[in-house]
């Protein structure tokens, strides 16, 4: 066990925070199999968080079984930062983080995301004000450095460190090699060095084995993984059976079929308990306040944003994504599902989904 401030970490494993994927019903998911010990939410904006806008504060919102959460935020200013903080502590969140890797213009052109990594003083200057705003831990979530000349994200954590971050989250690549190359764990394993504090490592574990060998062989604190997840919602657990000398079962095609219906029917709010943070906002939140059709469409565009992911090297698999594409309701996408994780099933059968 770990710890993040006063927060317990156990296992080290977390769910990366990934935008338009790891919404809460997400989070739950990949929680209720286990192995998971820490889930972050998609970044959300300082601004929108301060102003109260509702579609920002939906993004914030969690629930209690996915605790310990992780509200990771993005913004430039430090007194902004820290006000956001306090937006997020107030609604009940265990942990803030700041986002200091993401290349996407629209959010590194406000001196937010990854620009901050080029200027380490000011990225310093954001944790100070947000660590003497709120009592929860403040954690960052960086790259390698801006591009693969100004690698600094050693310096960067050691710096942050001394300004209060509780943990730093570090991918490996730089913002401007994107997703190109490969995730440097050499260059993780130099930051867990550099600091005294907690450092989860993270890029391109996408086997639970991966997971293991690089938490045991670089040093670090824990993981984060992300696109593994979205592939292999099971890879947390597996990997925590591996760690206990377990052989982790394989997930079958009901599993993934049981997967989907399970996101669906939490996306409509079917199985969900009213939400620990923004009870208030609830009502304007998509998957729960709007009307039928507006919600139904949400849904599905959410199946649409995960089938590449999910169905990536599955037999079938490009069939399943052209398919989702095509669906245009929420019982055309059950179906659908039905026909292709679970063959055996003949027509007549279709109540034994709802016991898997
Ligand atoms: C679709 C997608 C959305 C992402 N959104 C965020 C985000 O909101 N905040 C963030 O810090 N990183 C974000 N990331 C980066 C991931 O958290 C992670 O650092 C990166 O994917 C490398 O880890 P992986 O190889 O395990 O996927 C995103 C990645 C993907 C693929």
């Amino acid at each position: 066990m770990i710890h993040i401030g006063n927060v317990p970490i156990s296992p080290p494993v977390g769910l990366a925070p990934m935008a338009g994927m790891t919404d809460s019903a997400f989070r739950r998911q990949v929680k209720r199999h286990g192995g998971c010990g820490l889930v972050v939410s998609e970044m959300v904006s300082s601004e929108g968080l301060i102003r109260g806008i509702d579609r920002t504060l939906e993004y914030a919102e969690f629930t209690e079984e996915e605790r310990p959460v992780s509200v990771q935020i993005f913004g430039g200013d430090p007194q902004r930062m820290a006000e956001a903080a306090r937006v997020v502590e107030a609604i009940g969140a265990d942990i803030v983080d700041v986002n200091m890797g993401c290349p996407v213009p629209k959010i590194a052109r406000h001196d937010a995301g990854c620009s901050l990594m080029r200027e380490p003083a000011h990225a310093a200057a954001i944790i100070a004000a947000m660590s003497h705003a709120v009592r929860i831990p403040v954690t960052v979530k960086m790259r390698a450095g801006w591009d693969d000349r100004a690698v600094n994200a050693p310096l960067l954590a050691k710096m942050v460190e001394d300004a209060g971050a509780a943990a730093v989250a570090v991918h490996g690549r730089s913002a401007a090699a994107s997703y190109g190359g490969r995730s440097d764990w050499e260059l993780i394993a130099r930051v867990a060095q550099a600091v005294r504090i907690p450092v989860f490592g993270n890029g391109d574990l996408v086997e639970p084995e991966h997971l293991l060998e690089r938490w045991r062989s670089s040093g670090v604190a824990g993981v984060l993984v992300g696109r593994g997840v979205l592939r292999n919602p099971w890879i947390c657990a597996q990997a925590a059976a591996l760690a206990e000398g377990r052989v982790p079962r394989p997930v079958t095609p009901e599993d993934r079929g049981t997967f989907l219906l399970d996101y669906i029917d939490l996306l409509l709010g079917e199985r969900v308990g009213e939400p620990a943070g923004f009870r208030h906002h609830a009502a304007s939140a998509p998957g729960r306040g709007a009307t039928g059709l507006r919600r139904e469409r949400w849904v599905i565009n959410k199946l649409r944003a995960l089938g590449p992911w999910f169905t990536k090297g599955l037999d079938e698999g490009s069939h399943v994504r052209v398919a989702i594409n095509h669906a245009a309701s929420i019982a055309e996408l059950r179906d659908l599902i039905q026909r292709f994780f679970f063959p055996a099933l003949s027509p007549s059968q279709p109540q034994c989904l709802s016991e898997m």
